[in-house]
């Protein structure tokens, strides 16, 4: 009998695909939808301590391969998203959520997870490192000391399972310095692939760009990402702790892609693009297509070909 249950830091979970934040997940309908849906778990919208109205628009655009966007984080803010999760506690008490957040600051973040660490959430929480779209405020996946300096101050304090969300690395001496420096800290998990961020689509009719906010600049998620994707879960696979797990983001349309996310070592795999196209229903279709696939193949879990790509 095929499964598709996983397990991630010890958090079991029903189905291993769940949303990609900022996907669906920014109001409380939006919320509802996904966990009335096959996903295994749901995620909030990346969350500031207040709430944000986000980058002028036209901020996104969904194009044959996939999207640009430049959202800029709009959010209800910090408490609305962990009142949504508290109530959730109380009312689906058999269902493991996380919770995003992204400061625009280290204080920020410190302080969203001090309130985090004092309240009863009993979920995951996502430190989202990768947000490539708030004017002014560069990555700090790219910036490796920055990283180690976030790290240390929110494990100063924080223990609860805590994962960070990654932006896409395109170089193996990338993979090999920010794993050095994931390894050092209690991580549950990390998060791979954020969009690959500031990319440039054009309309050559008109000779213009496709959105507003930094001139045209966004972040590409779809199937336009997948391989890069892939190649970031496999390197982190290769390199992290064996006791932090990884879940995949990237490109995902259909089964296949979450069958190759799981082979590269993905123990959970996030759906961003493909589910803004087609609504929380797509995790019916996906988990019909990837049962097929692993029946075919012989797999009656995840865990009989996670991280088992073969080379050659
Ligand atoms: O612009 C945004 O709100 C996107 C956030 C993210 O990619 O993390």
């Amino acid at each position: 009998m095929t499964t598709l249950k996983t397990t991630l830091a010890g958090y079991k979970f029903d189905n291993c695909m769940m949303n990609a934040a900022g996907i669906r997940c920014a109001t409380v309908t939006d919320l509802a939808g996904l966990r009335d849906s096959r996903a295994g778990s749901l995620v909030t919208k990346s969350a500031t301590p207040q709430p944000r109205d986000g980058n002028p628009e036209p901020r996104m655009r969904g194009l044959q391969y996939g999207c640009i966007n430049s959202m800029g984080l709009p959010n209800h803010g910090f408490d609305y998203y962990l009142n949504f999760l508290l109530e959730e506690q109380k009312s689906h008490p058999q269902q493991t959520n996380f919770m995003s957040i992204a400061g625009t600051t280290l204080e920020d973040d410190l302080s969203m997870l001090k309130q985090i660490q004092e309240s009863a959430f009993a979920g995951l929480t996502e430190l989202n490192l990768s947000c490539p779209n708030v004017p002014g405020k560069p990555q700090v996946g790219y910036d490796f000391d920055a990283v180690e300096r976030y790290l240390t101050a929110v494990f100063a304090f924080f223990k609860k399972p805590l994962g960070v969300k990654l932006p896409p690395y395109f170089d193996l001496m990338h993979f090999d310095q920010i794993t050095a420096i994931l390894n050092q800290y209690p991580l549950a998990f990390v998060n791979s692939i954020n969009s690959v961020g500031n990319g440039l689509m054009i309309d050559p009719e008109s000779e213009t760009v496709l959105i507003k906010p930094k001139g045209g600049f966004g972040g590409i998620g779809g199937a336009y990402i997948k391989p890069t994707a892939l190649a970031n879960v496999r390197a982190l696979a290769q390199r992290l702790n064996p006791g932090i797990a990884i879940i995949g983001t990237g490109g995902v349309q259909n089964g296949m892609d979450i069958f190759e996310h799981i082979l590269c070592g993905a123990s959970m795999v996030q759906v961003g693009t493909q589910l803004g196209f087609e609504g929380p229903k797509i995790f019916n279709r996906l988990s019909q297509e990837l049962t097929r696939i692993m029946a075919a193949k012989g797999y009656d879990s995840i865990a009989d070909f996670r991280g088992k790509l073969k080379t050659l």
